[in-house]
Parts: C-alpha cells; structure tokens; sequence
C-alpha cells in the first residue's frame, strides 16, 4: 500500500510522514531531498542554470540513493549538505524542470516497487502515485507554519523576525503553486489534515487512523 503525504513547506510534513511510516513498519521515501540532491549536484559542477539540457544530462548521471536518514549521493553521504541554505536558494531550477521531475518521479516508483511506504512531496497523489490507496495533504495557517519555522531556526541560533519568515514562506508557497509541471496541489481523493493546534504525536496518531481506515477499505490482499 502506498500512502501520500503532500503539502506546503514547514507544515511539519518530512518529521509527521517519517514517524507515520516508523509506525507503519514501512519504507519512507522524501522526495524533497531528491531534488536537494540533484541541486547540490548542480552546484558542485558548476552548472549554468539557464542550460536546461546540461542540467538534465547532470541529472541523468547522478545516482541518488536514499537509506533510512541518510541521502546518498553518487554513495556519498550528503544528507547535511542537502539542508543548507544554499541549496534553497537554487533548487527552483531544479523543481521546475518538468524533464528533472519525470526523471525523478521514476525513480520514485521504482524506489518502492512491490513494497508498501509513505512517500513524501508536493506531487505525490498528483502525479508520482496518482492511484494511491491514502493520499493525505498536510497543511496548517500561514502564521502557524511561520512560527514553526521561527522556532527550527532559533533551535539552530537563527533569530528571525516573524514577518521576515512569513515573506520568504509566501514566495516558496508562490513557487510551489505556480510550478507548470508538479505543482502543489491536492490531490482531489486526498484527505486534507490541517495540524494547527496539534502536537506531532497527535498528528501522527490521527495520520495512523486514516490509513489503516483506508487499508480496511481496500480490497485485495495488500494492505500495510
Ligand atoms: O520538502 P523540501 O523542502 O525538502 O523540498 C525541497 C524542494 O523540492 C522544494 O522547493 C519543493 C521541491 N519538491 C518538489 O517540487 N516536489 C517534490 N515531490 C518534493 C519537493
């Protein structure tokens, strides 16, 4: 059984969905840090972004791996490098290139060919899984997600004004929307969760009766 998790950036969707699939004693696949990985990628060769064809031949290269927390690139480990500010900066060229994103999506599928996971992104119960048992979109209010962000960057010794986090916040929304191919949407068959006012663990509780709701659902042998 495959479970979607799409949604906007800072929903708290990455900890939830990797918790959920803790619970679920299955495969966790974030797709986020595929297209972190193919931008540091970029970075390291150089690349010039306005050459979409070179980006997609370096894409096509690169062998990206994802075990347990660690995201291996080419088998190096490269799951802190992918989280810096760096590659936030950059990555819309990457999310942005439609060849980019069908390259990744096949991989994506064939990451979790035959298995039951939780998969996580933007597109997932869009496009990457469009025949998902349980797609889920996780959001919460602008100024939660703000705030929660507000809090990550603090825990990590950067004070930020709320307003200057909710600014950036509304340009990634903007990107995420505006995106021509694999952009942010809910699936019309997902279940929207909004975690305003709710703990992790309460969201992943109630992310667990969703699905096993939709495993009871299901017909056929396969359920989690
Ligand atoms: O979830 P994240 O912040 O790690 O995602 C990194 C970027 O990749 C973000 O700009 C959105 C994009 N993304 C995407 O376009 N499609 C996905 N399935 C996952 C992430």
């Amino acid at each position: 059984m495959i479970v979607t998790i799409d949604g906007p950036a800072g929903a708290g969707k990455s900890t939830v969905a990797r918790s959920l699939a803790a619970r679920l004693g299955c495969q966790f696949l974030d797709t986020g840090a595929m297209y972190r990985a193919v931008a540091l990628a970029a970075i390291r060769a150089n690349i010039d972004w306005d050459d979409k064809q070179g980006l997609l031949r370096l894409a096509d290269g690169v062998q990206i791996r994802l075990d347990g927390k660690q995201v291996l690139l080419d088998e190096e480990d490269v799951s802190q490098d992918i989280r810096r500010p760096e590659i936030a900066s950059v990555i819309h060229y990457v999310a942005d290139h439609p060849g980019i994103r069908e390259r990744l999506i096949g991989m994506q599928r064939a990451a979790v060919v035959g298995r039951s996971a939780v998969t996580e992104g933007r597109d997932q119960g869009t496009l990457a899984f469009p025949d998902a048992a349980c797609k889920i979109f996780l959001t919460a209010s602008p100024q939660e997600r703000a705030h929660r962000r507000q809090l990550d960057l603090a825990e990590r010794g950067q004070k930020v004004a709320l307003e200057q986090v909710l600014a950036q916040q509304q340009e990634r929304d903007r990107r995420d929307r505006e995106r021509e191919v694999g952009s942010l949407q809910r699936a019309p068959d997902a279940i929207e969760v909004i975690t305003d006012g709710m703990s992790q663990v309460e969201v992943v509780q109630h992310l667990v009766e969703i699905v096993r709701a939709a495993a009871s659902d299901q017909d056929g042998p396969e359920g989690l």
